[in-house]
């Protein structure tokens, strides 16, 4: 797994390793439980899931969407799965945003998948008091730039999310998008 800042490696290095005082990912785990219908969600279940979770993140990387590749060392065409969830609409110039996704989807070997979630059509939004701008894209300029580097535009699938009434209305919607590399 690779992220640009350091200090959030840290944080899932240190719940990898389960050191004393790291974030609490349970709920997440049991909520992610639920939404696959697995029954019961019990602490058993979530330690399960943790234990494999953890087995599989076995490496971390500083992570660089305007580089190519994005991550050191990274072979390209190479991967089964890419998947990169809010980064790409985290840079908000929409200059190079088209070279930003090529070096993403470059890492994926013939067949391979690539899936990402982003923030749809929003030019910022706020954790806290801080206002956090994003790129406007939408899934329109995904279905339009991916069949450009390798992918055929029927192989895309993707849901438009939106908040739901009762939460956090600064939030239109998300995107989840998956789609095969030919
Ligand atoms: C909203 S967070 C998403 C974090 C995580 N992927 C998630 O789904 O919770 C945006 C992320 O983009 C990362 N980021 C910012 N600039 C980047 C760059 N040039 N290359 C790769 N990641 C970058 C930040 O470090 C931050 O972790």
């Amino acid at each position: 797994m690779a992220d640009y800042l350091p200090a959030n490696l840290r944080v899932i290095g240190d719940w990898v390793a389960a050191r004393p005082g790291c974030f609490d990912w349970g709920p997440y785990v049991q909520a992610t439980l639920e939404l696959e219908g697995v029954a019961p969600v019990d602490a058993a279940a979530v330690e399960a899931r943790e234990r494999e979770v953890r087995a599989k993140l076995r490496g971390f990387f500083h992570g660089d969407l305007t580089a190519d590749p994005p991550v050191p060392g990274a072979s390209p065409a190479s991967y089964d799965v890419v998947m990169s969830n809010y980064c790409l609409e985290a840079i908000p110039e929409a200059d190079r945003f088209e070279e930003r996704v090529a070096n993403v989807v470059a890492l994926l070997r013939p067949g391979g998948r690539l899936v990402v979630q982003f923030t749809r059509d929003m030019a910022s939004y706020p954790v806290g008091a801080v206002d956090f701008p994003v790129l406007q894209v939408t899934e329109d300029d995904f279905l339009r730039l991916l069949p450009r580097h390798g992918f055929d535009v029927a192989s895309i699938e993707y849901e438009v999310v939106g908040a739901e009434p009762g939460l956090d209305r600064s939030y239109a919607s998300f995107v989840m998008l998956g789609a095969t590399k030919a």
